[in-house]
């Protein structure tokens, strides 16, 4: 834990394949240094694993496009947020290499925290890597705040994991981070704020009420601590101030919604949002929280939060025992898709204009599809090399995906494991990958998959020296 899909969630390729296969040769090997947003990094041998189709997604900004539907979610948080009392500093521009010490050391990650592996995380070299969550500008953010009028700020930005592939994953997806503080033991300017926050929650939820089916208790002693400089009237207060904000982020989101399911009439709206608070673990926070909303029959995770650690406040000079305060880390693009109906991650991502042109500035419309283009599925089956089961070089299921992903791009809808066995025998292990290329833009041919699969397979066993079955 302590580090979830804010957790979360997460191309555009109208060129033939072929040129595509080209663009994406991976970063390592003869190239000696890459450029990421026009800086130059050394890269290393045993580090490097970013690939050039991830760093072509660093210039895309998506969430500063106020028409696109990760732009828009954003740009309404950002606007609800600050309509109560105007306390944030926005960061929307920040770019996404960081260093380690940003993304996990600044923040408290153990040395052995699983973020940090590089099946999980896409490294530059060791210094460097694409931050994995907008949690790394929280220091440099805290920074600013010291000489600033802002008492809080809001960070928008693409984040980077290496992952599975399907129509809800894709490596590269949005968060919003927020924050804010208070002097310590201000218990006057906390108590008041908190009376300015409940009576915005109050006035948003005109249309849906919010309905809170179990709440997390400010502080659990055992299993969710509070920190010892803090008094508990201080984290309960803070706590308070913490959830009201997401509860009206999540009543401004989600009653939105509602609201544009009415206009169209559609049938069995829900007249109330059931939403609850669980407690959870951030290594930069304590006590540490989740929110999540029941939606369409499940729970939605929306977003993890806390009581900011004072290590943290200290490591961007704050005077120690001076400053409290709460943060959160939110998932953009898994909300933008239900909100605006979206039935893949890769449509994000395309240049289509048929997708651009349905969406509008502080709107939220149901996206309705133009075309769905068949797919066509291919399976690859192996054998992985003799004496890597269960050992370091055992290949993982994220390199094959990055192989995948490094070769059809846009054009893979889905990679799934669909078997996996152990020859009592030989003591081999073999594998089964199931990849289902298909395109949101265009059919493609028969003649264009047997390639990609061509390629697929060729690098599996230059790279991971498999046997194919
Ligand atoms: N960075 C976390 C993630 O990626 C989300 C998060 C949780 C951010 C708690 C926060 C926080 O600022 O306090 O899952």
């Amino acid at each position: 834990m302590g580090i979830t899909r804010a957790g979360v969630f997460r191309c555009r390729c109208i060129q033939p394949a072929r040129l595509f296969l080209r663009l994406n040769s991976s970063v390592s090997g003869a190239s000696k240094r890459i450029k990421v947003d026009g800086v130059e990094y050394n890269t290393d041998p045993t580090f490097t694993n970013v690939t050039k189709s991830i760093i072509s997604h660093t210039n895309k900004g998506l969430h500063l496009n106020d028409q696109h539907p990760v732009g828009i979610l954003r740009d309404l948080i950002e606007r609800k947020l600050n309509s109560v009392d105007n306390v944030f500093m926005p960061y929307n521009n920040f770019k996404p290499v960081v260093t380690t010490w940003e993304n996990f050391d600044s923040l408290g990650f153990p040395a052995n925290h699983p973020g940090r592996s590089k099946s999980d995380t896409y490294y530059i070299n060791q210094d460097h890597l694409l931050r994995t969550h907008t949690s790394a500008h929280e220091v440099q953010c805290f920074q600013d705040l010291q000489t600033s009028k802002h008492k809080g700020f809001l960070i928008s930005a693409d984040v980077y994991r290496r992952d599975e592939i399907d129509r809800t994953h894709y490596p590269v997806f949005h968060q919003m981070e927020g924050a804010r503080l208070w002097e310590h033991g201000d218990l006057d300017s906390l108590k008041r704020d908190l009376e300015v926050m409940e009576k915005a929650l109050k006035e948003n939820q005109t249309h849906t009420k919010l309905l809170c089916v179990s709440d997390a208790p400010a502080i659990d002693p055992e299993e969710n601590p509070k920190q010892s400089y803090m008094t508990a009237p201080e984290v309960e207060l803070t706590v308070a101030h913490l959830k009201r904000s997401l509860e009206l982020t999540v009543s401004e989101v989600f009653n939105r919604k509602i609201e544009s399911l009415r206009e169209m009439k559609v049938a069995n709206v829900p007249t109330e949002l059931k939403y609850r608070w669980v407690k959870a673990y951030f290594p930069w926070t304590a006590p540490s929280y989740e929110i999540e909303v029941w939606w369409q029959g499940e729970w939605l995770e929306i977003c993890g939060c806390g009581v900011i650690k004072q290590d943290v406040l200290n490591k961007a000079g704050f005077k120690l025992d001076s400053t409290m305060g709460w943060a959160f880390g939110l998932g953009l693009d898994r909300i933008a898709m239900i909100l605006f109906e979206i039935p893949d991650i890769r449509l994000l991502w395309t240049a289509d204009e048929r997708f651009h042109r349905q969406f509008k500035r502080q709107t939220i419309t149901a996206f309705k599809p133009y075309s769905k283009h068949p797919g066509s599925i291919r399976d690859v089956a192996f054998w992985l090399p003799e004496g890597t089961i269960g050992q370091e070089e055992e290949i993982h299921e994220n390199d094959i995906m990055e192989i995948v992903r490094d070769t059809a791009g846009s054009l893979v809808e889905s990679v799934k494991l669909i078997d996996s066995f152990v020859d009592p025998k030989t003591n081999k292990k073999s594998l089964c990958y199931r990849i289902n290329y298909q395109s949101m833009e265009r059919n493609i041919t028969n003649l264009e998959v047997n390639d990609l699969q061509k390629e697929v397979v060729g690098r599996l066993i230059d790279k991971y020296h498999v046997t194919i079955r």
